[in-house]
């Protein structure tokens, strides 16, 4: 017997064996020696045949995710990816100029937690003539430009503006004109927006249990420096806190959270202070998302509130502006407080979509944007210059 009989029947033992099974309990008589061996293989062959068919023609829909929720007004997150194995489609290189901050993570994580798998991501700079996009970290940007990378730059290759700060915490470097093809930003106009939305349900959501709430107003603040643009949020809290109790968490304040205390102590909170550092257009971070995914209602400082209604239904927050006056604010919710129906038609929002848990640990902090930028030199292939980055930016 040659090895590939051999190797053959090793493998299609069980098939062969179990047609030859059925057949000799309903056959009348039974072909011998060489007929049967003939027979059998041909049977072993054709129901491998079967096999291998189906599993083919299974396979697609075994490696491609289902559908997306419908993208409802409020979720423009990047589509579902099909991960098609074969053929591998070339996937566009993207690499990443300078870790932001150091936060170094795993570039799966953009599958892991996004379901973004559409460019290769790397950090390798050797692979520099080979990248067709390349993601440059503002804040890592060198003063004099030193530290960007070489020319010529290769022809096909795109530069990306990555900065996910506000113009208040934005520090003007000279010379970035005329030389970035695309902009990464919390801005809703720039090529690729970076915010964590909310997800049309596709079916009505199953009844909200509201969590169980044991303080009235919450604040988590690390951040009081009045140089990053906090005076105007600081002077409001002060007001605030004449007249209602707020349980303050955070560096600022020396009653620093555990990460893994975030959610639970957002949901503990009838009212979360959604204060944004500074006021500027789109900027409205993940201190919305938060109390939104924690089941508690935000009350929100920052662009005025027809901007926060671009992003989630206007009656899931409480917006600062409804009232003349901290006073005003502080009466109101105390009111809500003792009124169980008009406290939970905030949370009505909640049948027809979901907000997702947001990723909290500082190593975490940029894998989103940098996620995003992926998806995006995936899908698209245009072109631009970036001409005049600030007059866009400093709005
Ligand atoms: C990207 O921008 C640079 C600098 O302005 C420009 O020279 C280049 O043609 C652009 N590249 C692409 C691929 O559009
Ligand atoms: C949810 O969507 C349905 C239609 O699908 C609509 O009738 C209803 O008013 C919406 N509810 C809320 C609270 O937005």
């Amino acid at each position: 017997m040659s090895t590939f009989l051999y190797w053959k029947e090793e493998v299609y033992t069980p098939v062969i064996g179990f047609i030859g099974g059925c057949l000799s309990d309903t056959g009348p008589t039974m072909p011998s020696g060489f007929e049967r061996v003939i027979l059998f293989s041909i049977l072993g062959l054709g129901g491998f045949l079967m096999l291998f068919l189906m599993y083919d023609k299974s396979a697609p829909s075994r490696i491609c995710p289902p559908e997306p929720a419908l993208p409802g007004p409020y979720s423009k997150r990047p589509e579902n990816r099909c991960l098609s194995k074969q053929p591998e489609p070339e996937k566009p290189l993207l690499l990443l100029w300078f870790w932001p901050e150091n936060r170094r993570f795993d570039f799966s994580d953009c599958a892991t937690f996004f379901n973004i798998d559409g460019c290769h991501l790397t950090d390798d700079r050797s692979l520099y003539n080979k990248a067709d996009g390349v993601l440059i970290f503002h804040k890592s940007i060198k003063h004099d430009l030193s530290n960007l990378p070489p020319s010529p730059r290769p022809p096909f290759q795109k530069w990306i503006w990555y900065h996910v700060e506000s113009p208040t915490n934005t520090i003007r470097i000279p010379g970035l004109d005329n030389l970035f093809n695309l902009t990464l930003s919390y801005r809703e106009d720039a090529d690729v927006p970076v915010r964590w939305r909310l997800t049309a349900r596709k079916s009505q959501g199953e009844d909200f249990m509201l969590p169980k709430k044991d303080k009235l107003v919450c604040w988590i603040v690390s951040n009081k420096d009045p140089a990053t643009g906090t005076e105007v949020r600081d002077n409001y809290y002060r007001e605030l806190a004449k007249h209602i109790k707020v349980e303050l968490f955070g560096k600022a304040y020396a009653r620093f959270l555990k990460y893994e205390d975030y959610y639970s102590t957002l949901s503990s909170c009838k009212f979360y202070l959604s204060f944004e550092n500074s006021v500027h257009k789109d900027y409205i971070t993940e201190k919305l998302n938060g109390p939104l995914a924690a089941g508690t209602v935000p009350v929100v400082l920052g662009p005025p509130r027809q901007n926060y209604e671009d992003f989630v239904p206007g009656d899931s927050f409480i917006h600062i502006n409804d009232f003349p006056d901290a006073k005003a604010l502080a009466e109101f919710l105390l009111k809500l407080d003792k009124d169980d129906e008009a406290y939970l038609r905030y949370f009505q929002w909640r049948r027809n979509f979901s907000a997702q848990e947001h990723l909290i640990q500082p190593s975490q902090e940029f894998i989103q944007s940098i996620c995003y930028g992926c998806d995006h030199v995936g899908k698209h292939k245009e072109y631009r210059v970036v001409h005049n980055l600030y007059k866009w930016y400093f709005v």
